[in-house]
């Protein structure tokens, strides 16, 4: 427990959109016991960090990030300190930055590949991950007076990791992998609130409404198979219609909407539960 009297949570190591850390007080109370947990959308792994689940399977879409997590799985603080090296102040200019994404883009080598990873998520402009068409990571650099080299997190990650499987796959596969008794916890890239505010920045995937439709429904077929499925959106008309066979909770959080995180308001947001039988 925290000095406030909230619980402390595990704090993920990499800067995230849409990361759940700051609202897992409402999530983690609705999601059932299990005997794995599988997160089809890991992101930063805010969830994975904070439960207590026997097993896990981690999965995303994004490769580096993929790549990343089974890097710190296996070496721990022997790719941790590698990691390090980046952060220094000489590498801390918008020269050196632009020269460490050209590398990031062009290496061969995955554990440097990794390292730069991490080192371009805590010194680009807001923590943001985007490529272009060619899968070129291209975010500005982020002006960071001291970047913040994430050594705790990341060893309590290594640590917990030992429990999970990583698999960079579309969630389609993930779910189709999940066994009676796995719970899963679902996270995808946000139903827009309005047409104005559509986010698509987590890879070079967009995620459209189809996709959020074939998640819903996926997941109300994974309950025929004993697997309950907890689903985070924003709460929107279309979202209560595409979840509308589940439980739902809702609550409202301050937080960051636009691309270019300058849009801060209070917007409500949904957790759908569809339960094994
Ligand atoms: C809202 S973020 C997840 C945040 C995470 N819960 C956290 O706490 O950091 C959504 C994630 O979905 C991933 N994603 C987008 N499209 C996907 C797809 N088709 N299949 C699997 N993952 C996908 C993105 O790469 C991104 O990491």
């Amino acid at each position: 427990m925290s000095d406030s009297g909230q619980p402390r949570f595990g704090r993920p190591f990499l800067k995230w959109a849409g990361n759940k850390y700051r609202v897992l007080k409402h999530i983690l109370p609705q999601l059932p016991v299990g005997e794995q947990l599988i997160e089809p959308f890991a992101g930063s792994c805010a969830v994975f960090l904070n439960t207590d689940y026997p097993r896990y399977l981690i999965s995303d879409v994004n490769p580096d990030l993929i790549r990343l997590f089974k890097i710190l799985q296996r070496e721990g603080e022997l790719f941790i300190n590698y990691a390090q090296k980046f952060f220094t102040p000489q590498n801390n200019s918008e020269q050196r930055y632009y020269q460490l994404r050209q590398q990031f883009n062009s290496t061969t080598n995955d554990r440097k590949k990794a390292a730069l990873f991490l080192y371009l998520n805590r010194h680009c402009y807001n923590g943001l991950c985007r490529y272009n068409k060619s899968h070129q990571f291209n975010v500005p650099f982020g002006r960071y007076k001291r970047p913040y080299f994430p050594a705790r997190e990341m060893h309590s990650f290594h640590i917990k990791a030992q429990l999970a499987e990583f698999v960079c796959q579309d969630f389609g596969k993930t779910v189709s992998q999940a066994q009676r008794s796995s719970v899963i916890y679902a996270d995808p890239p946000y139903i827009p609130l309005n047409t104005t505010s559509r986010f698509t920045g987590y890879s070079s995937n967009g995620f459209d409404l189809n996709e959020q439709e074939e998640l819903a429904r996926t997941a109300e077929q994974a309950t025929q198979r004993g697997v309950s499925v907890l689903i985070s959106n924003h709460d929107t008309p279309f979202a209560r219609k595409i979840y509308r066979n589940a439980t739902l909770m809702h609550f409202n959080v301050r937080r960051s909407i636009s691309c270019n995180g300058q849009q801060r308001n209070e917007v409500a947001e949904l957790l759908a539960l569809f339960e094994s039988g």
